[in-house]
């Protein structure tokens, strides 16, 4: 089995689009359930995009135990000290420096020529070094930039000291066959040591970011980055709870596992809804509330004689607890808070009378209150909208 490491960016990339922004103390609750779940890098932000960030990431350098943590900078001097300074109190501690690659980006972003770009990454990367051993190099737009091009562009960071190699998908345009060429193409031909970890960093925006991730696994990508809920830029990245079950569930075929404790899952689900106020749609694989229910009748026939009839993940196996305990209209406040703390979310004081009094009107219409209720009660007490 190969070990594919797993980059958690829920805190940078997933916090950095509309609608997700989260306060330094959600962060770090945020960071602590990410800790639990084993990821192996926490990006925790971006130090030089405001001191804010910088205090959230040296906060969760202070306190999360565990995982290395991660800063974002841009291949300059400014954003390398504000990364390192964040990360000071990190046991072990991560500069990703990007800057982009592509034609577009040189042209029309950064209006520099390839040896500039390239000259950036050299120095930049040498600097990142001085403050860590452990550097992470991204070529920005990496899946439009020419493949020789790119090949100079993650030797020069290999060379200068870069120890993991990213090739984002940027504008979520590849596809699985094309990203899997790629990874066996740059594998193969990046001059880099053989300890070089070569990352994916896949956008959804035609909706193959976990296709894609899966397919640069095979194709020589050892470290995945990926965000909670699929959280990201626009349409999102590849969604942790995707990928990870998705290597377990089909180990046979992948043949890659990750660290990660996947009885974890479901509860960091819930707390970054929480912490966003926006949970995952009802249908969402894994996590979303209906991945787990059986409503027709033909289903329910077979799932009652044999679960894997309509089953190819065990609800345990991501968390959701199992029914040692009913709850009914006969259930008390008890017995509600914690089957609701077993799936992230802390009702206390006025939070658990609402709760408990939705929980009510439920259970007198329905009888049992199955998990797949129970959250989408929880979660709209959570948002005030019906799921
Ligand atoms: O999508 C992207 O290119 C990024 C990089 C900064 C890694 O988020
Ligand atoms: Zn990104």
């Amino acid at each position: 089995m190969t070990m594919v490491r797993i980059l958690d960016t829920t805190l940078r990339d997933g916090e950095q689009a509309p609608g997700f922004s989260m306060t330094p103390e959600g962060k770090l609750r945020m960071a602590k359930a990410l800790a639990a779940l084993n990821v192996d890098v926490i990006e925790a932000g971006f130090a030089a995009s405001g001191q804010r960030d910088a205090d959230a990431i040296a906060e969760i350098a202070r306190q999360v135990e565990g995982p290395v943590i991660c800063s974002l900078a841009r291949a300059t001097r400014g954003d390398i000290l504000a990364a390192s300074a964040a990360l000071a109190p990190a046991p072990r501690r991560r500069i990703h420096v990007f800057i982009g690659t592509s034609p577009l980006h040189r042209e029309f972003k950064l209006h520099m020529s390839r040896e500039k770009v390239l000259e950036n990454i050299r120095t930049a990367i040498a600097y990142a070094r001085g403050f860590t051993d452990d550097v992470e190099f991204s070529a920005e737009d990496a899946i439009r930039t020419e493949r020789d091009y790119l090949v100079e562009c993650l030797s020069a960071a290999a060379e200068a000291g870069a120890t993991t190699l990213n090739v984002p998908d940027t504008v979520g345009y590849t596809t699985p066959d094309e990203i899997y060429d790629l990874f066996r193409f740059l594998t193969a031909n990046v001059d880099c040591s053989d300890e070089t970890i070569f990352s994916a960093h896949n956008h959804d925006d035609l909706g193959m970011a976990v296709a894609n991730s899966l397919a640069a696994i095979r194709g020589g990508a050892r470290q995945v980055e990926c965000a909670m809920n699929g959280i990201g830029e626009r349409a999102g990245n590849c969604a942790l709870e995707d990928i990870v079950m998705a290597l377990k569930t089909r180990a046979d075929f992948f043949q890659a596992e990750t660290a990660i404790d996947t009885t974890r899952i479901m509860a960091a689900s819930r707390i970054l809804a929480q912490i966003t106020n926006t949970p995952p749609p009802r249908n969402k694989s894994i996590v979303g509330a209906n991945a787990f229910a059986h409503e027709s009748g033909i289903h329910q026939h077979g799932i009652l004689q044999n679960r894997e009839t309509y089953e190819i993940m065990k609800p345990e196996d991501i968390g959701l607890a199992t029914e040692a305990i009913v709850l009914g209209k006969h259930s008390g406040r008890h017995a509600l808070a914690a089957r609701a703390q077993a799936l992230g979310y802390v009702l206390t004081g006025e939070k658990l009378e609402s709760a408990f009094t939705a929980f009510r009107t439920v259970a007198d219409e329905v009888g049992i209150v199955d998990t797949a209720r129970l959250l989408a009660l929880l979660a709209e007490q959570e948002s005030g909208r019906p799921q």
